[in-house]
C-alpha cells in the first residue's frame, strides 16, 4: 500500500429497522427552526413524510417545509432553498429523500449565509465555505449515491449543460444519517437497478488505478461481491430485508472515501455520465450504466492485470486462457449480470443522439487517475460505442 493518506469521516450512522426511533436523540442537539427538505413527495405516499413530523413535533420543533427538490437538483432551487434556510434562520436542514436531496442540503447549507454566487464560488471555481455552514442531517429514502456519508453535492446547470459535483469538506456531512433499508421498499425498480448500479460504479471508479497490493482494493471486492449477490435477490424480492439492508450498508462504504484510501482514482465513468446527465436529465445509474463497458473494454490493454483480478476475485471466472480472454470473460460476467438486473446498456435509451456526441464529451472533464487518460477523440468513440 503505497500511498499516504488522512481518513476522517465525522458522519454518525443510524442503521436497521428501529432507525428512526433514534431520530429525536439527535434533533435535541440542535436549536428549534428545522429545514425540511424532500423531493416529489414519494415520502408522503410511503409515509416516511408523517413519521418524521410527528417526531419533530415531539420534539417541539418549527418546522419550514422546503419540498420538491427533483432528481439531478438544479442551481435555481438550491439558490430557492437557500434564501428559504436564510429567511427562516434556520438552525438544521433535515433532507428525506436520496442522493438528490442530501446533494442539495449541503449545497444549501453551504450558501444560505454566502454572499458570493454559489454556482461559481463552489460548483466552477471548486472553492469552500468560508461562511456560516448550516447543520445537515440527512434520512435516506434511496441508496446509491453515498451522499449520506461524503461531502459530494452534485448540482446541474441546465442553461449551461453542465452537471458538477463538488466534494465538501468534513465540516458539510451529514452530521448524521439515518438509514432504514425498509424506507428503500418501495423505490420504484428502475430507479433501484440504477442505485445499485451507481454503487458498482462507484467501487470501479476506485478500484482501476494503481499497480500495488492495497486493503481498499480488498475491500472494494467484498463490497462488489455483496453487492452482486444482493442485488439479484433484491432484484426478484424487492422486500427481502436481508438483502436490502446488505445493500444499503455497502452503498454507504462504496463511498464513504474508504476504498479509496491509498489510491489514486479513475472516475472518467462519472465525468461522461454526469455530462450525459447535464444534457438529457437521464437518471445517474444508468447514464453509467450505458458508458461503462466501452469505457471498460477501452481501458482494459492499459491495466490488464487489474481487470484480470476483477474477473477472477469478483466475478469468480476461471483462470484458463489469456489474460485478455480472462479479463474479457469478468466484463461479459458483468454485462450477463447488468442484463440481469435490467439497467440501460445504451446511451439512445437515454435521449442522447449522434450530433450530441462531440458537446457531451466536452461537456465531460478529463481524469488522469486511471489506466488510460483519454483524450477528447476517444471519449467521442467511447460515447459512440455506446449509443
Ligand atoms: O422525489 P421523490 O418523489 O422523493 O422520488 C425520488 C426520485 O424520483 C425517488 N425515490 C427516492 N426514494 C424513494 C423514491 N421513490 C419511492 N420510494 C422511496 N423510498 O427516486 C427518484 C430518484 O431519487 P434521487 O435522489 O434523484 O436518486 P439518487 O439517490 O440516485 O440521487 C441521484 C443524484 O445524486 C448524485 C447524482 O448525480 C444525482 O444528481 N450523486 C451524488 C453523489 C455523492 N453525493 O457523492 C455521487 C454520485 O455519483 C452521484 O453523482
Ligand atoms: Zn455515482
Amino acid at each position: 500500500m503505497l500511498g499516504n493518506f488522512t481518513f476522517y469521516n465525522p458522519v454518525k450512522l443510524i442503521f436497521g429497522k428501529d432507525a428512526l426511533k433514534l431520530l429525536a436523540a439527535e434533533l435535541i442537539q440542535y436549536g428549534p427552526r428545522v429545514m425540511l427538505s424532500y423531493g416529489g413527495g414519494s415520502i408522503k405516499r410511503n409515509g416516511i413524510y408523517d413519521q418524521v413530523m410527528e417526531i419533530l413535533r415531539i420534539t417541539g420543533k418549527e418546522v419550514f417545509e422546503d419540498p420538491g427538490v427533483m432528481p439531478n437538483p438544479t442551481i435555481g432551487k438550491l439558490k430557492e432553498g437557500a434564501r428559504i434556510a436564510r429567511e427562516n434562520n434556520v438552525d438544521l436542514i433535515l433532507a428525506v429523500g436520496g442522493g438528490s436531496v442530501i446533494d442539495y442540503a449541503k449545497g444549501v447549507a453551504a450558501s444560505a449565509w454566502c454572499e458570493e454566487d454559489p454556482w461559481e464560488k463552489f460548483y466552477m471555481r471548486e472553492e469552500n465555505p468560508s461562511c456560516r455552514i448550516i447543520p445537515v442531517g440527512s434520512i435516506l429514502t434511496m441508496v446509491g449515491t453515498g451522499s449520506e456519508m461524503n461531502g459530494g453535492s452534485v448540482i446541474t446547470n441546465p442553461d449551461l449543460k453542465l452537471k458538477i459535483g463538488k466534494v465538501f469538506g468534513p465540516e458539510n456531512f451529514p452530521k448524521f444519517s439515518v438509514l432504514n433499508p425498509e424506507f428503500t421498499y418501495t423505490v420504484p425498480h428502475y430507479q433501484m437497478v440504477a442505485g445499485f448500479f451507481d454503487i458498482m460504479s462507484h467501487l470501479m471508479e476506485q478500484y482501476f488505478s494503481g499497480e500495488d497490493d492495497n486493503t481498499s482494493d480488498y475491500i472494494a471486492e467484498a463490497l462488489m461481491r455483496s453487492l452482486i449477490r444482493n442485488s439479484r435477490i433484491a432484484v426478484r424480492n424487492p422486500r427481502d430485508y436481508e438483502a436490502r439492508s446488505n445493500i444499503m450498508w455497502t452503498s454507504t462504504m462504496a463511498l464513504n472515501t474508504m476504498t479509496k484510501m491509498g489510491k489514486a482514482q479513475d472516475w472518467m465513468v462519472h465525468m461522461i455520465g454526469q455530462s450525459i446527465g447535464a444534457f438529457t436529465d437521464a437518471t445517474h445509474g444508468m447514464t453509467l450504466s450505458a458508458v461503462s463497458l466501452p469505457y471498460y473494454r477501452y481501458i482494459m490493454p492499459y491495466g490488464l492485470p487489474k481487470f484480470v483480478r476483477f474477473a477472477t476475485e469478483v466475478w469468480g471466472v476461471d483462470g484458463h486462457g489469456t489474460d485478455a480472454e480472462v479479463a474479457e470473460k469478468g466484463l461479459q460476467a458483468m454485462e450477463a449480470w447488468m442484463k440481469e438486473i435490467g439497467v440501460v446498456l445504451h446511451a439512445a435509451e437515454l435521449g442522447v443522439t449522434e450530433d450530441m456526441l462531440d458537446d457531451i464529451a466536452a461537456g465531460a472533464p478529463i481524469c488522469t487517475g486511471g489506466y488510460k487518460v483519454l483524450n477528447h477523440d476517444e471519449i467521442v468513440e467511447i460515447l459512440r460505442r455506446s449509443m
